[in-house]
Order: structure tokens, then C-alpha cells, then sequence
């Protein structure tokens, strides 16, 4: 949800910092706007829409300077409008702010800095902050000024400032909104995003909240909001520039649906041996791992996409590692009152460790003495670090608003994390869990496999591309398969409706909207429920609908209940939800590409949920 840049440097801030923010367009993209300071004091452009807009808008009038900060929107409060798109500045155009977040109480700042005689242009919470700090610095110098109006601030922020009277430092801060810091040669960074900067530096300051940074050409000096000295070296990450980049490719969502045999190859990396019949981890998992307690309790929490990976792991833990596990919806589950105790182990399952909700719900583990597992895919993100231990996905950076190879890594790290656990706990019988090893290794393989389909899948989204509604159906681990088509769907193809239920729920009230031609893709891979994911297929055929099943290769009596078929190499019914994801997402991908959507920026979407 938004994106910010900053940048002191050597060379034209412009530039430098528009190519930052295309690569942190994912976050936002209603408006957007950038500050350059030169010697004639702060000079800002904005414009409503995407960034190319601005892009024109600079091209037109070129900006001189070396420091500079940049933004993309997605609209909080205030709608999307020239006005209300950022940087805001103070009244005399001499402090521009850039913010990433929510400021809770800027009505009543509001109210107090129209009162001391501010003047406001906008609609949104951001303004304040530019005024704010305007206001103090009558009294103090700038940091310090800064540093006050951020204890005055509640609710979330990611916040960089410039202003005319410190023209070589850029200062920002951050409290549950993301913000990093890249320190280049010469030149250093704050952006939302690693993707952001990496064509630039690889080398990241990972900040914590309620911590302040003065940033100079040279690198960051960082203080808490109390004003008490950090010292944190950079890390360098290992995601490469090339990563955030389309490749060839018209839309990341497609490049990043190929890149899932390589992910989750990266994600199994060093914790399998199928040879030997191993699952490995790091020590610090280990030592999580093995500490739980006989009657220990798990309860997933997660969003979206990754709420639908957290649902296949409860097929999997409770199947086989025999432990209870619950699965909440991150949301719910902080304004539930969960009963939590220090037999829970809270799972939480995020691709940029920053949802505002999953990492709400983790905070609320916590604090009721709960122990936290992350499942996350961004090192350094504010879940992963507030968790007792991580397994990392080691998906690559995910730019497309769709997730997609991230949660196929997501259910990889799942099947490791079970496979585990029920050998530890011994649940399972050997052979049946050397099978599964074996299997789990070979899924990157089979991924490619499921992946040479493409062409017949797009023939079979072309036939189907002009439906208004489609029901997705699956039973048993591919339940949650059924919700995730529905939302990959949904998601980049605003002008459909398409919802996910459990097959064996359909009598109970869906069916009856069935009408004639009403398509209705069904997951039928091989699996205990087989059978009756065929009778859920004649129950609707029998209403006339059309059905698009996805089946496992091999199968020879599943042509004659399909009005088309799409299959996928057989596995396991433990894997199936991988195999299944891979044409789940390119139909829904070919689809809204024949609708001529925008498939990496749909409408209101935004990745990175960090906001309530
Ligand atoms: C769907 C999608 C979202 C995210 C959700 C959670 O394609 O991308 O539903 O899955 O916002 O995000 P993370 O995993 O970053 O916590």
C-alpha cells in the first residue's frame, strides 16, 4: 500500500528515483508524485494515475537536484486526485512529505494546526505531518522537530521528509508501515521495498519500529523516537536486480507463474534429501521445532492467497503429523479473543511479512504467551522478525498483485514443515513418509510439467473468456484449491464474479443459480474423494452447467464428465494442490488477458496489505 523512495546522491535525483518507484508501482498506483531539492528551493510534480503520467509530467519539465523523494499511491483518505497525491508540503513549500500508512488522530492535529493559522490543501491524513512538523520547527531544529510530530502521530507510518533548510539530508521513520534503507556507493536509499533499489544497491538497513533515520550521501545514522543511538550494520540481500524485472515476459504475473519450478526448488533447497529420506532445518527451527509440547496446539493465521495455503496446511498437519491445528482468517482472529496459551504455536503465513492484519495477529500471540512460527518470504520484514522462528520461502521477489509462486512455495514450506513434524512425532508410517519425501522432491520437476500445458489452457480460457460468473469446486486439500482459482480470478479480472466453495457444499444452496452454460471449473484430481468430486460434477451437469475439470494425467474415465478438461501430473493428493494451483492461475491469467484487463494492476488492489 503505497510506495516511497528517497535518494541523496551524486547523480540526477529524478531519474534514479521514478525508476524506483516503477519497480514499487505494485504498491499503489492511483497517483503519484515526487520532490527534488535544488537551489531553488523544493520543486514538486504530481499527478493522478499511474506513474507514467508523472513520468510525462517530468519529461516535460525536467527536475535538477540530488536528493529528492518520491511516492505511489494507493488511496487512503482522500480520493485519488492531483491534490491529495503526494509529496504534501508545509504552507510555505519548503517541507515535503512523503508517508506510507494511516495517521489515526490527524483530525484533531488537523483542527489545532488550522487553529495556529495552517493553511491545508488536501483531503488527506498525510498533510498533517508536513505542518506539523513545520510548527515545531519554529521551536527546535529540524530532527528534532521531526522526531516530535512523529510521538504525536497514532497509527501507522512509513514517513520520509526533505526540507529547503537541510537541502544534504533526507530523514524518515517508520512504525508498522514497511521502510528500508539501501546504502549505495556515494548515494543512499529509503524505499518500501528491496525491489525498489535494486538495480542500485543490494546492501539494506532493515529498520524496527519507532526508530528515526537522518540519512546522508554516506549512509544512515539511526535513533529511536527517544533519540538513543542505534547501531545496525547493512545486510546484503540476495535477491538480484534481474529478479524485479519482467524478463520477456508482457506481465510479471506470467513471469512469476513460470518462475515456480525454480521457487520452489529454492524453497526445498538444503531441507531435503530425498535420497537419504530427510527433512532438514536450520537449528533455530529445529530447536523450535522439537521444543513443542506433546499437546501443543496450531493455529494458522494469514490473508488472502496466503489464508488459502494456511487451509491446504491443515489438510496436511491434522493428515499427517496428527496435531489439532485452526485456521483464522488474520483479520478475525485479532478481534475474535482467541484462547491462546504457551501450548499455541501461531503460524503465520505472509509473502511480505508486513500485512497489517497478520502481523497484528502475531503481536496478540504474543502478548497472550503463544509462541510464533513465521512462514514468510521477505528477510528482515516485520513478521519474520517478530517471530520466534522463520521458514523462509525462498520464492524471489513477488512484484505482480496476484500472488502466485508465493503461495506454491507457501504449501512447499507447509508439506516440509508436516513432514517434520510427523516424523518427530512419529504419526506416520515410515514407508508412507519416504514416499512423501520422495514426492516433495519431486515437485519442482513435475511443476515444469504442469507448466508445458500452457497452450491448452489458454485454448480453454478463450472458450470460456467471456462468462460473467464461474464457480470453482473442490473437496479436501483442493477446497482451498477451489477458493484460490476463484480469487486468482476474481482478482485480476474485475468484470467477473467467481467464487470458491467446498463441492460437497453445492446442494446445500450454490446450485441452485446453475443455468445453462454456467461454467463451473472443478478440481478432480486423484484423491480419496475422487468419486464423489464425480458426483458433484453430474449433480451440476445435470442442471446443464459446463464444466472445466482438472484432472491428473492418466485418468481415462474422466473425459466423459468434463465439457473440458485441463489435467496435471499425478501425485499425491498431498502435492495436488501445487499441481493444481499451475492451471488454476494460468486460466485465470489467459482469461483476463482476453478481457484485455490490467493484469498486474488491478483496479483497488494493491500488494502489500499494510493498512487495516
Ligand atoms: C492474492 C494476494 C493477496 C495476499 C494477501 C496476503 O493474490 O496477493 O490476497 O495473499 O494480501 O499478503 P501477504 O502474503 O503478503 O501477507
Amino acid at each position: 500500500m503505497c510506495g516511497i523512495v528517497g535518494y541523496i546522491g551524486k547523480g540526477q535525483v529524478s531519474g534514479v528515483i521514478l525508476d524506483a518507484l516503477s519497480r514499487l508501482e505494485y504498491r499503489g498506483y492511483d497517483s503519484a508524485g515526487i520532490a527534488v531539492l535544488n537551489s531553488r528551493g523544493l520543486e514538486v510534480r504530481r499527478r493522478m494515475g499511474k506513474l507514467k503520467e508523472l513520468v510525462k509530467a517530468v519529461d516535460e519539465r525536467p527536475l535538477k537536484g540530488t536528493l529528492g523523494l518520491g511516492h505511489t499511491r494507493w488511496a487512503t483518505h482522500g480520493e485519488p486526485s492531483e491534490i491529495n497525491a503526494h509529496p504534501h508540503t508545509d504552507c510555505h513549500g519548503r517541507i515535503a512529505v512523503v508517508h506510507n500508512g494511516i495517521v489515526e488522530n490527524y483530525a484533531p492535529l488537523k483542527e489545532r494546526l488550522l487553529k495556529q493559522g495552517h493553511a491545508f490543501r488536501s483531503k488527506t491524513d498525510t498533510e498533517v505531518i508536513a505542518h506539523l512538523v513545520e510548527e515545531l520547527a519554529k521551536q527546535h531544529p529540524l530532527e528534532e522537530a521531526f522526531r516530535l510530530a512523529l510521538k504525536e502521530l497514532r497509527g501507522s507510518y512509513a514517513v520520509c521528509l526533505v526540507s529547503a533548510d537541510e537541502p544534504r539530508r533526507i530523514f524518515g521513520a517508520r512504525n508498522a508501515s514497511p521502510l528500508v534503507v539501501g546504502v549505495g556507493k556515494g548515494e543512499a536509499f529509503f524505499a518500501s521495498d528491496v525491489p525498489a533499489i535494486l538495480a542500485r544497491t543490494r546492501r539494506v538497513v532493515y529498520l524496527n519500529d519507532g526508530e528515526v533515520v537522518t540519512l546522508g550521501p554516506e549512509g544512515p545514522r539511526i535513533t529511536t523516537l527517544a533519540g538513543r543511538p542505534v547501531r545496525r550494520k547493512p545486510t546484503t540481500v540476495t535477491w538480484d536486480v534481474a529478479s524485479a524485472r519482467k524478463g520477456g515476459f508482457p506481465h510479471f504475473m506470467l513471469k512469476e507463474i513460470h518462475e515456480q519450478a525454480g521457487a520452489i526448488e529454492q524453497t526445498l533447497f538444503n531441507r531435503l534429501d530425498p535420497a537419504k529420506g530427510r527433512v532438514i532445518f536450520d537449528r533455530r527451527t529445529r530447536r523450535f521445532l522439537d521444543g513443542l509440547s506433546p499437546q501443543e496446539k496450531l493455529v494458522i493465521i494469514s490473508c488472502g492467497t496466503a489464508y488459502h495455503a494456511g487451509l491446504v496446511g491443515q489438510y496436511m498437519l491434522e493428515e499427517m503429523a496428527h496435531m489439532p491445528v485452526d485456521v483464522d482468517l488474520a483479520s478475525e482472529f485479532r478481534y475474535r479473543g482467541p484462547m491462546l496459551d504457551r501450548y499455541t504455536t501461531v503460524i503465520a503465513i505472509t509473502q511480505s511479512g508486513e500485512t497489517a492484519d497478520t502481523l497484528a495477529g502475531v503481536r496478540l500471540a504474543k502478548e497472550q504467551g503463544a509462541k510464533v512460527f513465521a512462514i514468510c518470504n521477505v528477510m528482515g520484514s516485520s513478521i519474520a522478525r517478530a517471530a520466534d522462528a522463520v521458514l523462509y520461502t525462498h520464492a524471489g521477489p513477488e512484484i505482480a498483485v496476484a500472488s502466485t509462486k508465493a503461495y506454491t512455495c507457501q504449501v512447499t514450506a507447509l508439506a516440509l514443515l508436516t513432514l517434520y513434524l510427523a516424523r518427530k512425532r512419529q504419526r506416520i508410517p515410515t514407508a508412507q513418509w519416504k514416499r512423501l519425501v520422495q514426492g516433495l522432491g519431486d515437485v519442482p520437476r513435475l511443476v515444469d510439467q504442469a507448466l508445458a500445458g500452457e497452450p491448452a489452457i489458454k485454448a480453454v480460457a478463450a472458450k470460456y473468456a467471456a462468462a460473467r460468473n464461474f464457480y470453482y469446486l473442490g473437496r479436501r486439500y483442493n477446497f482451498p484449491s477451489a477458493l484460490e482459482g476463484a480469487l486468482k480470478l476474481k482478482e485480476i479480472c474485475p468484470l467477473i464474479h467467481a467464487e470458491g466453495y467446498a463441492a460437497g457444499e453445492m446442494k446445500h444452496g450454490p446450485i441452485s443459480l446453475i443455468r445453462k452454460g454456467w461454467p463451473i471449473v472443478f478440481i478432480a484430481t486423484h484423491s480419496p474423494v475422487y468419486e464423489k468430486v464425480i458426483s458433484n460434477i453430474e449433480e451440476v451437469r445435470a442442471r446443464h452447467g459446463d464444466c472445466i475439470v482438472i484432472a491428473s494425467e492418466g485418468d481415462a474415465t474422466i473425459k466423459r464428465h468434463a465439457d473440458s478438461l485441463i489435467t496435471v501430473p499425478k501425485t499425491e493428493e498431498f502435492f495436488s494442490p501445487i499441481m493444481a494451483a499451475i492451471p488454476l492461475q494460468l486460466f485465470a491469467y489467459y482469461v483476463a488477458d482476453a478481457n484485455g484487463c490490467d493484469i498486474d494492476q488491478p483496479p483497488n488492489l494493491a500488494k502489500s496489505v499494510t493498512v487495516e
